[in-house]
């Protein structure tokens, strides 16, 4: 299930990221692609904004995997839009697996993918998610408060592994609390998992301002030249 309803306004251009240029195809496309080749998946869910005039416009738009749902205001609302339609689709299966992908991060690898799905816990889930190596500080009125033991922490990615069900309640559970959480991890922790932090690689960039494209298309180039 990939969310791709932002209005991408950090990027502060006259379209949507999503629908961006990116070596010969929209950033989307790049997106979605080793979701659609994967034969384990059985589907993709791309939720589009509700005046969404550009999809319909992509070579993907008629591609026999891809469903859409309209998206919402916030990211959450998107996703959760994005579950009910997966739900809909998957009511004869039992113990149903989503994967939850931005639209914004078009580098994301296969082995990425089934490394998570190999890696992930069954009940907790799990997420792409790679360690930090700055040193980190915490910081106050502009001065260190102290350094803090940078092995604690990873900066999370997606796509993130859930059950498709307990995925639901949590994010169901956080909108009726009015807590705001960024991404799938967020509401399961809140609900009490404890998902499997996968090894990501950095390719796996979210394009959120202009230089990002650069970065991103480097990163396409890459991959092209490996075996
Ligand atoms: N997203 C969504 N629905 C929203 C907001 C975001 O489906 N109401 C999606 C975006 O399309 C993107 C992903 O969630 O694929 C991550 O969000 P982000 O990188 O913040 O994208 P935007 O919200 O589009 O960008 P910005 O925050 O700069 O406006
Ligand atoms: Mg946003």
């Amino acid at each position: 299930m990939i969310p791709a309803a932002g209005g991408g306004t950090r990027m502060g251009l006259n379209k949507p990221k999503q629908y961006l240029p990116l070596r010969g195809r929209a950033l989307l496309e790049w997106s979605v692609a080793p979701f659609l080749d994967l034969p384990w998946i059985d589907g993709v869910v791309l939720v589009l904004a509700r005046n969404d005039t550009e999809f319909a416009k992509l070579p993907i738009a008629r591609h026999p995997r891809i469903l859409t749902a309209v998206g919402g205001a916030a990211r959450a609302e998107s996703v959760l839009s994005g579950l009910q339609r997966v739900a809909e689709r998957s009511r004869a299966f039992r113990e149903v697996h989503v994967l939850v992908h931005d639209a914004a991060r078009p580098c994301v690898t296969y082995a990425e993918i089934e490394r998570l799905q190999e890696e992930a816990d069954d009940r907790h889930g799990g997420l792409l998610a790679l360690p930090v190596t700055d040193t980190l500080k915490r910081g106050k009125q502009g001065r260190v408060a102290e350094t803090v033991d940078r092995a604690f922490y990873w900066r999370a990615q997606t796509p993130q592994l859930f059950r498709l069900d307990l995925l639901m309640d949590a994010l169901r559970e956080c909108s009726s609390h009015g807590l705001e959480i960024t991404d799938e991890s967020g509401a399961m922790e809140r609900a009490g998992y404890k998902p499997r932090l996968v090894r990501g690689l950095e390719s796996n960039i979210k394009v959120t301002f202009p230089e990002d494209l650069r970065l991103a298309e480097f990163w396409l180039a890459q991959q092209e030249l490996q075996p």
